[in-house]
């Protein structure tokens, strides 16, 4: 009996250490990280004068808009997850070659990516720069808004012509027109002259923030919010998706950098980069999984939502493992492009996207190119102190 159990043990171990070892670790080459930054407060767009909560002192000490200890909560678990995930992978000891994070041009993406940072890699003892202080400086990159094509379609000259002449087109006109009841009973309400569907999206996530920050909204919300709201705000959404144009712009040109670094790569040109790390907002994620044809048209990916595109090396073929975390479940989720198996190689994975994919800088208009890039400056450095300094 004794025996039996032994061996049905040694059974075992040998079967999980078989699903070990072809796991990820030795077929992984390369990580393209797309995250959404954590908990935030509402901006002044989410507000409107006459609302019970538009003082910021509502908002203190972090101010409007800004990130709050929850998300840095919350962003801080993203890199702790992902050094969980790629441990056998991702060398624990930081190196300058091995990632390039890269946030968008906002206070609490910025913040966002250096907690996140933080809990990716905590310095190794050869690391540690000053007695127990779990923390090391990271460098990370940020292109300036109006020439951020890859996490900010907002600043393309072209984003606004092009939502505009959707929305003056007939079918524009229809789907702004059912929704003109709702229109005016908000507008009474908050004596605001409301005549676009984005006035409404940007109120429907001041109200999400303010529950989440435990306000009580008042009485007339609940006549609107969180219905029709919630669905006006996803098909505003959904608008960004409506011409193949805006399609490009939204995640188009995020795909096509990543496609050319994994081609990188492949060729040989990077090779001690194992990570790329994008932190940005919950449209570059549901854009790119759009593109890839794997978003849930009725979803508005949550704070610190997190997609992870796997370069793994198979049977002498590159290919992409697409992963998704929404925390509908512990680990992220294996998605599958349509006509492409779960290990989708690397031409067949660019076919899918391709037709989103911008040829040059036209379709985002002038005014566009990606030399500004700055350098986390000495004041990031000294937010990211404070930021630890609260954590632990
Ligand atoms: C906002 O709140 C602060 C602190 O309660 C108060 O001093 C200030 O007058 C308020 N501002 C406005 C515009 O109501
Ligand atoms: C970022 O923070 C600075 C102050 O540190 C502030 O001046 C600026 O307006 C903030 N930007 C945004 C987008 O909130
Ligand atoms: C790799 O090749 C083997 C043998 O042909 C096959 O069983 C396996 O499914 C292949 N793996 C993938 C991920 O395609
Ligand atoms: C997440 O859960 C929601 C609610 O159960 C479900 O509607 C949605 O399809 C799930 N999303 C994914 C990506 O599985």
């Amino acid at each position: 009996m004794v025996m039996g159990d032994v061996l049905i043990l040694l059974t075992l171990f040998y079967i999980l250490s078989q699903i070990r070892s072809e796991s990820t670790d030795d077929t992984l080459v390369l990580v393209h990280t797309i995250f959404r930054h954590g908990d935030r407060n509402p901006d002044l767009l989410n507000l409107f004068p006459k609302s019970p909560y538009y003082n910021e002192s509502f908002y203190a000490p972090f101010g409007y808009g800004q990130l709050t200890n929850k998300g840095k909560v919350r962003a801080y678990k993203v890199g702790t997850d992902l050094r969980e995930r790629y441990n056998g992978f991702l060398d624990e000891t930081y190196n300058i070659d091995l990632i390039e994070p890269r946030s968008s041009d906002f206070n609490r993406t910025k913040g966002s990516l250096e907690v996140m940072l933080a809990g990716l890699f905590p310095p190794t003892p050869d690391l540690v720069w000053m007695d127990g202080f779990n923390w090391q400086p990271i460098a990370f990159n940020y292109v300036e808004r109006k020439y951020d094509k890859e996490l900010f379609c907002y600043g393309c000259p072209n984003w606004d012509k092009e939502i505009n002449s959707y929305l003056t087109s007939e079918e524009g006109h229809v789907f702004t027109n059912k929704y003109q009841d709702t229109f005016k009973y908000i507008a009474k309400n908050t004596g605001e002259d409301i005549t676009e569907i984005l006035q409404v999206y940007y109120m429907y996530f001041g109200f999400t923030i303010q529950e989440e920050l435990h306000l009580t909204l008042p009485d007339w919300t609940k006549e609107v919010y969180p219905e029709p709201m919630k669905t006006i705000a996803i098909e505003y959404y959904n608008l960004m998706f409506s011409t193949p144009n805006l399609m490009k712009m939204s995640g188009g040109y995020l795909l096509k950098k990543i496609f050319s670094d994994t081609r990188s790569k492949i060729n040989g040109a990077l090779p001690r980069r194992k990570m790329y790390i994008y932190c940005g907002h919950e449209n570059n994620i549901a854009s790119v999984l759009k593109i890839l044809k794997c978003r849930e048209d009725d979803e508005i990916p949550g704070y610190g939502a997190y997609v992870l595109l796997e370069l793994h090396y198979i049977n002498d073929t590159y290919g992409f493992k697409l992963f998704y975390q929404n925390y509908n479940t512990t680990e992220p989720i294996l998605l599958r492009l349509p006509d492409c198996d779960e290990f989708c190689p690397f031409e067949k994975f660019i076919s899918v996207a391709e037709e989103f994919i911008p040829k040059d800088e036209s379709i985002c208009g002038t005014g566009s190119s990606s030399s500004a890039e700055n350098f986390a400056s000495v004041s990031h450095f000294i937010y990211v102190l404070v930021l630890i300094l609260n954590l632990f």
